[in-house]
């Protein structure tokens, strides 16, 4: 599409032996944002590294508003980086300098800028991540975790870049930190700046993209947004059925001697997805099962249904 922002066509990576990335396509468009969502050790931040020319992929394309950047060295690169505001794992900030100088630390390498007026505009950003000037003047190791975090996001905003992509931009921070976190992207969405996101929180997904693409194995396996994948593949209604120290194959069997109902074991619980409403008999299994949940279907479930994995789960 024209308005593509970011396009990523068959890239592959592989570190030795092991293949990471294997044919990856995605599509973003322009003033969007989307969520990347896997279990751990899929390939999320390679692929992240990989547009930023971080990690070279060993085959595909990527191009970014119509450029292939993989290629791209020197001066190029290094102009190419300048659209980005980044936010990973960790926050990554110079020990050896104050808070404000890490969030300033484009604009005055980068753009060149007055380190007054960067200041300016550090003290700004951190007072837009819920931090005061006397957090500025702080080294990073005075903070706590979570704060840290939030240099990290003033510092991915500072230059107000055209694309931002924030690895698991919440993992770690307390509720509170999280909103705090989560209010800003929104505001940035609304700003129509592109984004990319990973996050292993499905409410998180939900609440902050347009679209959601799922990746399992090194390939993105479903594209769409956050309701239409739970409709598709999860339906309205999920019961949980805790087995608790029941044998599972009975119960199983008598949930499938009935057609309009999908099961999905993940540990001690079933994940009964009904086709149509009032499917579900609890009477059927009450008896030998330990409890069961009804609830609404969510995003969680849709992965576990197309991976046949919790989230959590590991390689
Ligand atoms: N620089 C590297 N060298 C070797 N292996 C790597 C490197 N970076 C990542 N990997 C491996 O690639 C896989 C995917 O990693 P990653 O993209 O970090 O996963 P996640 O989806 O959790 O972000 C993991 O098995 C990881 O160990
Ligand atoms: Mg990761």
């Amino acid at each position: 599409m024209a308005d593509d922002h970011i396009v990523l066509s068959g890239v592959r990576k592989s570190f030795g032996p092991k293949q990471v990335l294997n044919g990856i396509e995605l599509a973003v468009p322009k003033g969007h944002s989307m969520v990347v969502i896997g279990g751990s050790g899929t390939g999320k931040s390679v692929m992240l590294k990989c547009i930023l020319g971080i990690i070279r992929p060993d085959e595909g394309s990527i191009r970014v508003a119509g450029e292939e950047v993989t290629k791209l060295t020197g001066k190029a690169r290094d102009d190419y980086l300048q659209r980005f505001g980044m936010l990973f794992q960790g926050a990554a900030l110079f020990d050896s300098l104050p808070v404000w100088e890490n969030v300033a630390f484009g604009l005055i390498q980068g753009r060149r800028m007055a380190r007054a007026k960067a200041r300016d505009i550090a003290m700004e950003k951190l007072g837009q991540v819920g931090l005061g000037e006397d957090v500025g003047k702080l080294y990073p190791a005075e903070l706590s975790g979570g704060m840290q975090k939030r240099v990290g996001l003033a510092r991915a905003i500072a230059a107000e870049p055209e694309i931002i992509f924030f690895d698991e931009p919440t993992t770690g921070l307390d509720p509170q930190a999280r909103h705090l976190v989560w209010q800003k992207l929104r505001g940035l969405r609304a700003q129509g700046v592109t984004m990319l996101l990973t996050t292993h929180y499905m409410d998180e997904a939900a609440h902050l993209c347009d679209r959601i693409v799922i990746i399992d194995r090194g390939k993105i396996i479903e594209e769409g947004t956050p309701d239409g994948l739970i409709e598709k593949h999860a339906g309205k209604e999920v019961i949980e059925v805790q087995l608790g120290d029941h044998d599972a194959a009975p119960v199983i069997h008598e949930l499938l001697r009935h057609d309009g109902l999908n099961v999905e074991r993940f540990e001690d619980i079933l994940y009964v997805f009904p086709q149509r409403e009032g499917e579900f008999d609890p009477k059927r299994i009450e008896e030998h099962v330990e409890r069961i949940i009804y609830r609404r279907a969510n995003l969680e479930d849709v992965f576990l249904k197309l991976t046949g994995r919790g989230l959590a789960a590991g390689e």
